[in-house]
């Protein structure tokens, strides 16, 4: 009995000390904030379980600072309350009355007894929660010390996109929400979802509902997880509009827009197999199981195509309220439209000719271009299109996304059009990470480590400054042909992403990819809180 009672009371005593570790926070996070001035003379805040979490401000506020009790329970285990009011004690206010012109800019200023969250806006109070967050060990303690001082941040280019896949590979809406939460924890507030492929038709339009019954299957998903594996067993899914809606909503809630893409004229054989109408030949056509670019395209001489384009556009921006509405463009083969009569019919009638660069047939693509260029136009959205758009005679409204290099997103800007820059060398996560193949999944291609990616720089510099206001920003693409599962898509996303958000968020002059390196670590303890996979690529860099 005495022997039990000594036991219990050294356990005891270890479990004090365990619950009694103080321990601190370090502000240089990943995005690194623009400015950190420090008064660690001065002292500490003590963050423990008499801190409170006040928000000051309405329901997106009360959402902010809910969202910081979640992360520090997480983070260090320690449960605060949140509450409208301040009361006394020490707190954490959460607001959003800073005057800053840039609307995602955060002030964090902590003293002895308070740390407040100021945002130029809720979105950049939510800035502000994810620095704080991300500033936290990730060990469970009693006390955590936030040294004094003031942290002022905003970032270098208002559109920070992340793309997935779902076209090749279908993911649940819980898996999407969790590809979200991973934007969101590196600040990045724009979601851009590739929703139709040749591979499978993935948002239900009730207009055409056999772009899902029939659109959305395939015969069979040869390449499951980088492995080649011969696998009998149809594969698919869609998106009703209400599980759409619900990841718009998850996704606001975070700070993130949704940006739907619907790939057109080219990449649209699921929906060529769903209304074979709406191709040159008129099929039979079949949802593919295998990758690549395919020669069937939606035939440009078909009324019923242009008809098919504006309403599935327009039910798209019923469900989504995105400003921004991709439509692809990418990929189009035009030996069809060489063949096709209708096509023919419509060059000769819209009076297309070669312009020695161009073929007649590039040109006609312009039309599709058009027709949906004016179809998203008329409800007030703007369209995006890959640089392949390019090719036409296209108005400056449409937004460039520079995939093939910097070169198309140059031009765009010279013409006077925006432009996202998402060139395949530094921006997309599908490539390997390692030049040994024998230690990876099975990868498209290419080599894209940490390093590369975080050597972006996303302003051309032979742009006049006005050129430059066209940029909008960077964003990182994940294609889905070799990739199947979440865990996978974690693996090609984490750490890259750091490097990405990094680029997108910090200034030039405050990045050092030695001191970025340094940071990694500990967002890879998120990860593991998260139970996010990741690559580890970056902690044996030479
Ligand atoms: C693309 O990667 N085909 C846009
Ligand atoms: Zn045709």
């Amino acid at each position: 009995m005495r022997q039990m009672k000594k036991i219990m009371t050294l356990c005891a005593l270890v479990c004090l000390a365990f619950s009694a570790k103080a321990v601190d926070a370090n502000y240089n996070v990943i995005p690194l904030p623009q400015k950190i001035e420090l008064n660690k003379s001065a002292g500490a805040f003590k963050l423990d379980n008499t801190v409170k979490i006040v928000y000051q401000g309405g329901k997106d506020l009360k959402r902010n600072a809910q969202f910081l009790a979640d992360y520090v329970k997480e983070g260090v285990g320690l449960t605060l309350p949140v509450a409208g009011k301040a009361s006394k004690g020490k707190v954490i206010v959460v607001k959003a009355d800073l005057k800053d012109a840039n609307h995602e800019a955060y002030k964090i200023t902590v003293t002895d007894n308070s740390v407040t969250i100021n945002g130029a806006s809720a979105a950049g109070a939510f800035y502000g929660v994810q620095t704080v967050r991300k500033a936290l060990p990730q060990e469970s303690a009693s006390e955590v010390s936030l040294p004094l001082g003031q942290i002022y941040d905003y970032p270098r280019f208002g559109y920070r996109g992340g793309m997935l896949d779902c076209g090749r590979h279908f993911f649940t809406v819980d898996e999407v929400k969790n590809y979200i939460d991973i934007l969101a924890l590196h600040n990045i507030n724009q979601f851009h979802w590739h929703l139709s492929e040749d591979q499978g038709w993935r948002i239900e339009i009730k207009k055409y509902p056999n772009l899902t019954k029939v659109g959305a299957w395939r015969k069979r998903c040869d390449i499951v997880s980088g492995d080649t594996v011969a696998d009998p067993q149809p594969y698919g899914g869609f998106y009703t509009q209400a599980q759409a809606k619900e990841i718009v909503k998850y996704a606001a809630d975070r700070y993130v827009n949704v940006i739907p893409e619907i790939d057109m004229p080219g990449h649209m054989t699921a929906a060529l197999a769903s209304y074979p109408n709406l191709g040159c030949t008129g099929g039979p056509y079949e949802v593919r199981s295998t990758w690549g670019v395919m020669a069937d395209v939606l035939c440009a001489g078909n009324d019923q195509t242009i008809a098919f384009i504006k309403e599935v556009l327009n039910e798209l921006m019923d469900i989504f309220p995105s400003k921004y509405i991709h439509v692809g463009g990418d990929e189009c083969p035009k030996a069809n439209w060489e063949k096709c009569p209708k096509c023919q019919a419509r060059i000769k009638s819209l009076g297309i000719v070669s312009d020695g660069k161009h073929s007649a047939e590039t040109l006609l693509q312009n039309y599709i271009t058009e027709t949906a260029y004016k179809t998203i136009s008329k409800r007030g959205r703007r369209m995006i299109g890959w640089d392949e758009v390019l090719d036409g005679n296209i108005s400056n409204n449409i937004i460039i996304m520079s995939w093939r290099g910097t070169k198309g997103g140059i031009a765009g800007a010279r013409k006077g059009n925006d432009v996202l820059m998402t060139p395949t060398s530094y921006c997309y996560f599908d490539f390997y990470q390692s030049n040994d193949h024998s230690t990876e999944p099975k990868a498209i291609g290419g080599y894209l480590p940490v390093k590369t990616v975080y050597s972006f720089e996303p302003m051309p510099q032979e742009l006049t400054a006005e050129q430059q206001k066209h940029i909008l920003g960077p964003q990182e693409n994940l294609w889905t042909e070799f990739i199947a599962t979440m865990p996978h898509v974690e693996y090609m996303v984490l750490p890259r992403i750091d490097a990405m958000c990094e680029v997108q968020w910090t200034n030039p002059e405050r990045k050092n990819y030695d001191d970025f390196k340094a940071r990694v670590p500990h967002m890879m303890k998120i990860y593991d809180k998260k139970g996010w996979k990741y690559a580890k690529h970056i902690l044996t860099e030479k």
